[in-house]
């Protein structure tokens, strides 16, 4: 059995979510290192599809780099597929999404989107999601009060930092990341969690779950199911 790095495995998931592209048409496109490695492997097919449609200023960014032309949201109908990493997921497909800060856009594209490929190492499925801080993005005047509402579910949520200050999302907003919680349903807890105001997403990932993942492992790139 080969020893793989974190970083090839990401690299084996990214190749082979290819496979997953139609020609002819537009892709989604994630944001994270996993991603990354999609997209670089995404140059060597950008003659077969128009373009992408992105969920970050940083993969617009790397995909513009390899002269893969990015579509707005607005401009396009609905994606044949929507391919990203997750922080966590579980064996019903469900997700932890938003290390990165691009939960919104991702959750944005991922709707429009009729299949979410998951590509992701094997460090990232879990029975329960929760050990990875929950990223919920949220408008700045809120802060505080859905940190106390998450205190009454027994998480403790702390404002994400940069260089020392808040760290302000692709849409001006904050984040908080919330720790101490144990997921078991994801659904319930996605749709209560969506109904407190001043959320704008919420990192968890049970309306918009994986139709699949590709989950790297050390004995080669496993195929998950979960259904469209
Ligand atoms: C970005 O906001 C996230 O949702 C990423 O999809 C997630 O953090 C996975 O990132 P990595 O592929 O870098 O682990």
């Amino acid at each position: 059995m080969t020893t793989w790095t974190q970083d090839e495995l990401k690299a084996q998931v990214g190749q082979a979510a290819l496979q997953y592209v139609v020609p002819g048409e537009l892709v989604g496109v994630g944001t994270g290192s996993t991603v990354n490695k999609f997209i670089d492997a995404l140059a060597s097919m950008k003659d077969r599809i128009p373009g992408a449609v992105s969920s970050s200023e940083a993969s617009t960014a790397r995909l513009q780099a390899l002269g893969i032309p990015v579509f707005d949201c607005n401009a396009v109908g609905e994606l044949a597929v929507y391919i990203d990493g997750a922080d966590e997921i579980d064996a019903g497909g469900c997700m932890i999404k938003g290390g990165g800060a691009a939960l919104t856009r991702e959750k944005i594209v991922a709707a429009q989107s009729r299949r979410f490929v998951c590509i992701a190492d094997e460090s990232k499925l879990v029975a329960v999601l929760g050990r990875f801080p929950l990223p919920v993005e949220v408008i700045p005047m809120a802060a505080q009060r859905i940190a106390r509402e998450f205190a009454v579910l027994g998480g403790t949520a702390r404002l994400r930092l940069k260089d020392g200050q808040p760290l302000v999302t692709d849409n001006g907003q904050h984040i908080l990341d919330v720790t101490g919680l144990q997921i078991s349903n994801p659904l319930r807890f996605e749709s209560e969690v969506n109904q407190w105001p001043g959320v704008v997403t919420v990192g968890v990932f049970a309306h918009q779950r994986a139709s699949l993942c590709l989950l790297g492992t050390a004995t080669g790139v496993r195929t998950m199911e979960f259904g469209d």
